[in-house]
């Protein structure tokens, strides 16, 4: 039987209960259509590092080598630790470490599902630069706590970062209704936006059969809200498409559906699946998070290791629960019960 090596990282607050959630899924999806899931789960959180001093071992980044996929549920507990030690000592290093330079996320309504706007018919793939820009790392602060105090982040944009991440969403738009939009913001930022573009540009004469639009970051919050049914791949850089990305859960209902799918396309390396959201201190430990977000994270995660049926399984199964109206609002159901519907509706 083929067995799909996996390593969970539940990490803090909901992230624990919608991986385990997930995983009821995953399991049942695997007993159906005749594969195994190998898991080994890490402890790696908040928690571990009041413990540790760190957020994961040092061998950390090797440890996970070995596997074929990392599930991952949130990282973050800032009354405990702060966020820029807690996210880089974790999911950020993950991120960078195994090249994961694709990060993708898709923003559509499930059935049964009310979001906030009247329009319905959307269906966007958001595809955000996962490993530089923004997120580059690149800084410091000097004199601190003087009144001359001075603070440097600089975002790095390489040719090779931006032609990868462009050409992985033009071809995402070929599958799919050949329209691809990139976000920038060229008009105020006139290097790294610019190069940006013109690298678009470039790239766009090499797929003829798509159209390409070219926006910036203001003028498509308000259109992602406005006429998000005219959208179909949207391209944008590191923290334009973190910012877009909670936009576009907001629209799809919430931040209890939007999935995110973290992927090395040269599979030098395991990927990693985890829901747009974070650990959600406001209602860890209620009962009352959506797993939809994570699950279809974690479907997400079967298709790219190559089990098709079980994937599409698995998002049916979720379609059908929502249709019949279980978990189509925040707090509507419990965890236990969209859980066990979907794992009920998968055996259907
Ligand atoms: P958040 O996504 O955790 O929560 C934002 C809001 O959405 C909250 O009101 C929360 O209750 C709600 N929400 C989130 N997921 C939900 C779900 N599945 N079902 C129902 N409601 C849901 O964002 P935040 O509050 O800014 O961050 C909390 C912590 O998580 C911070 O430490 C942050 O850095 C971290 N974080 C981690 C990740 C990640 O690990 N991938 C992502 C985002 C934020
Ligand atoms: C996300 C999250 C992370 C990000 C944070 C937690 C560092 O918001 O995955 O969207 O900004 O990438
Ligand atoms: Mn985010």
């Amino acid at each position: 039987m083929k067995t799909h090596k996996l390593a969970l990282i539940p990490g803090d607050g909901i992230g624990v209960d919608v991986t385990d959630a997930t995983m009821q899924v995953l399991d049942a999806a695997a007993n159906l259509f005749g594969f195994a899931l190998a898991c080994e789960t890490f402890p790696w959180s908040c928690e571990y590092y009041l413990k540790h001093g760190a957020m994961m071992p040092e061998d950390g980044i090797e440890t996970l080598r070995a596997f074929d996929a990392i599930y991952l549920g949130a990282v973050g507990w800032p009354a405990s630790v702060p966020d820029a030690v807690s996210l880089h000592g974790l999911l950020l290093p993950i991120r960078k470490a195994f090249n994961l330079y694709a990060n993708i996320r898709p923003h559509r309504l499930l059935p049964g599902v009310e979001g906030p706007l009247k329009a319905q018919g959307f269906d966007i793939l958001c595809i955000r630069e996962n490993t530089e820009g923004e997120y580059s790392g690149a800084g410091g602060r000097v004199h601190q706590g003087q009144d001359n105090e001075v603070a440097v982040e600089t975002s790095v944009f390489t040719r090779r970062g931006v032609e990868r991440i462009l050409r992985f969403a033009f071809e995402q738009a070929r599958a799919r209704r050949r329209h691809l939009t990139s976000v920038t913001k060229s008009n105020a930022q006139k290097y790294s936006m610019v190069f940006w573009d013109e690298i678009t540009r470039e790239l766009a004469r090499e797929y003829p059969d798509v159209t390409v639009a070219h926006m910036h970051i203001d003028a498509m919050a308000a259109k992602m809200v406005m006429a998000p049914d005219e959208l179909d791949v949207v391209v944008a850089s590191n923290l334009f498409g973190d910012i877009l990305t909670d936009l576009g859960a907001a629209i799809q209902g919430g931040l209890g559906f939007a999935a995110s799918a973290n992927i090395g396309p040269d599979r030098t390396g395991p990927s990693m699946f985890e829901p747009v959201h974070g650990s959600a201190p406001d209602i860890a430990g209620k009962d009352i998070a959506s797993p939809i977000a994570a699950i279809w994270s974690g479907a997400m995660m079967l298709e790219h290791l190559g089990e098709s049926d079980a994937a599409a399984a698995v998002l049916k199964a979720i379609e059908t629960t929502t249709a019949k109206g279980i978990g189509i609002r925040p707090g509507s159901h419990s965890t236990g019960e969209i859980t066990a519907t979907i794992v009920a509706e998968l055996g259907d």
